[in-house]
């Protein structure tokens, strides 16, 4: 059965004006490794920690700026928000078709809050915290291209004519803010886009992104604001000792206007100066250490890198699923071709470079929890190909191979093969990142002992579910596996609201 909604009564909750105040005991384990009688042993202590929570209920009126607006995710998440708040239905050759947020976590997937008369009782995911309706968003955002969003909505290829007709008058007047546009940092046959680009030094670069930032948010009268990078993938920054090493050696490096500062980095460096959440929905290292310094120091959320959309996703299901299930994946193949301008600009190999690394790492965690499978240091083969075929624009192939040791010397190889447009994959995961930035800036914690409250840690680890390369504090374990990264998230929100993270037990029918 589905529910709309509901609420918590417990003695660990409590909702007031402007607020929902929880406490909730985190159980958790502490490991030491002892040296009892000669012989080192490994002991397990289960440990307790009370936790208070508190989530600010006013949701602001949000403001969402993308750097690529003009992009096939930029125009397919305007439009398809557009299409959604105005209710509108096109004609295809099946049927005739409704708005919708299929593929959003928060919007389209639901949680179980428990069960009643023998029956399991389901409630949306959203309805677990106060959180911004995409319908209210107000869209802004800067391209290297001057098209208007409708423009830019034809050239995707993406949205069907139907649809495409009913949304251009409203984006028509949408056009991007001009960008910084630095042609070493992407593909030289992105070139002939760039009729829109900011002039000036790097400074005056960060600047210009400030006052851009204070304009729309005086213009839209947005209460908050957050920005999200679906511009091209980058190729790697160089991360140099005395370069961007540091927040200082960062700083200094953009008043010398020195080469190697990428415009992604730039972009982030004034959002964080502005105390704006900036995610990066590219695999470059966007986040070299001095500007994690520089986010750390001012509490400013930044979080990323790669949307985890489609073959990742599979990938960090399905090892999941194989080295969980005590079998062996030893060879994993993976190609992808797609004909749209990401894959005209992942055709040069620096830009590749990038993909091909946030995309490689995405096995680790999932090889290193199993030691019966895999000697320390041992890991799978894994190969990733990236072509661009034009004809097939942007409804790209992933084909993928998973070859696996099973029983006794056994082999088993599974092949994916899947085709879908990359920016209706992509367009929900950048409306969730945004609405779950913003909301998890509206929660505070603090630990027993703690003095005082405190936001998360601003390297926003809560959005790892939507990403392929989580970005983590220094330090801090990187979780990939996708069902681990869902239960984070949703028992972090379950915690906000004083109830147990879900064990999935079902004791009351054994
Ligand atoms: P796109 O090429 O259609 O859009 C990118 C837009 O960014 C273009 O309009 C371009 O003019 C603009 N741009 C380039 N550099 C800029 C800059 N410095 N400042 C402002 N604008 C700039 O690409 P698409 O398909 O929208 O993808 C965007 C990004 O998202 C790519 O990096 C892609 O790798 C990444 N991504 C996409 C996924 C998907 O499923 N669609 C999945 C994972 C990542």
């Amino acid at each position: 059965m589905f529910i709309e909604s509901f609420k918590v009564e417990s003695p660990n909750v409590k909702y007031i004006e402007g607020e929902i105040q929880s406490v909730y005991n985190y159980e958790t384990t502490e490991l030491v490794h002892e040296n009892r009688n000669g012989t080192y042993q490994w002991v397990v202590k289960p440990k307790t920690v009370k936790y208070e929570f508190k989530t600010d209920t006013h949701v602001p009126k949000l403001g969402v700026l993308l750097v690529g607006w003009g992009g096939n995710n930029g125009s397919t998440l305007t439009g398809g928000v557009i299409a959604n708040r105005e209710g509108i239905s096109w004609a295809t050759k099946d049927k005739v078709q409704q708005a919708n947020y299929f593929g959003s976590l928060t919007q389209a997937s639901s949680i179980r809050v428990g069960s009643y008369n023998g029956e399991e009782i389901y409630a949306p995911f959203k309805s677990l915290l106060p959180m911004v309706n995409p319908d209210d968003i107000v869209f802004g955002g800067w391209d290297i291209s001057d098209m208007n969003l409708a423009d830019a909505m034809a050239r995707a290829r993406v949205m069907e004519i139907d649809l495409q007709k009913q949304l251009r008058p409203y984006m028509e007047s949408m056009i991007p803010l001009p960008g910084i546009y630095n042609p070493d940092f992407i593909a030289a046959n992105q070139g002939s886009r760039a009729n829109n680009v900011i002039k000036g030094t790097k400074k005056e670069q960060v600047q210009q992104i400030i006052k851009d930032i204070r304009e729309f948010k005086e213009k839209s009268k947005v209460e908050r604001i957050v920005v999200l990078w679906t511009a091209n993938t980058e190729r790697y920054s160089n991360v140099v000792v005395g370069l961007n090493d540091t927040m200082e050696n960062l700083m200094a490096s953009v008043d010398k206007n020195e080469a190697e500062i990428s415009p992604s980095t730039l972009y982030a460096i004034a959002c964080v100066l502005e105390n704006v959440p900036f995610i990066n929905g590219s695999p470059q290292n966007t986040f070299v250490p001095g500007l994690i310094e520089l986010a750390i120091q001012r509490n400013s959320l930044i979080g990323g890198d790669d949307f985890k959309s489609g073959q990742t996703k599979m990938k960090s299901v399905l090892v999941d699923f194989l080295v969980g299930a005590g079998i062996k994946p030893t060879s994993i193949v993976s190609y992808n071709h797609l004909g749209n301008n990401d894959g005209m600009n992942l055709s040069a190999p620096q830009t590749f470079r990038s993909k091909e690394i946030s995309k490689s790492n995405v096995v680790d965690d999932m090889v290193s929890s199993n030691g019966i499978l895999y000697e320390p240091g041992e890991h799978p083969d894994h190969v990733v190909v990236i072509k661009y075929v034009p004809y097939v624009a942007d409804s790209k192939r992933a084909m993928d191979e998973y070859t696996s040791e099973i029983f006794m010397g056994g082999k088993n190889t599974i092949v994916l093969h899947n085709t879908c447009e990359d920016s209706l994959l992509a367009a929900p995961i950048i409306l969730d990142l945004v609405l779950l930035a913003e909301l998890s800036t509206r929660i505070q914690l603090k630990a027993e002992g703690e003095g005082k409250f405190h936001s998360f840690h601003p390297v926003a680890t809560i959005l790892s579910y939507l990403t392929k390369a989580p970005l983590v504090p220094p330090g801090t374990p990187v979780v990939n596996a996708l069902s681990k990264q869902r239960a984070m998230l949703e028992n972090i929100m379950r915690a906000c609201i004083g109830l147990a993270p879900e064990n999935n037990m079902i004791l009351e029918y054994k």
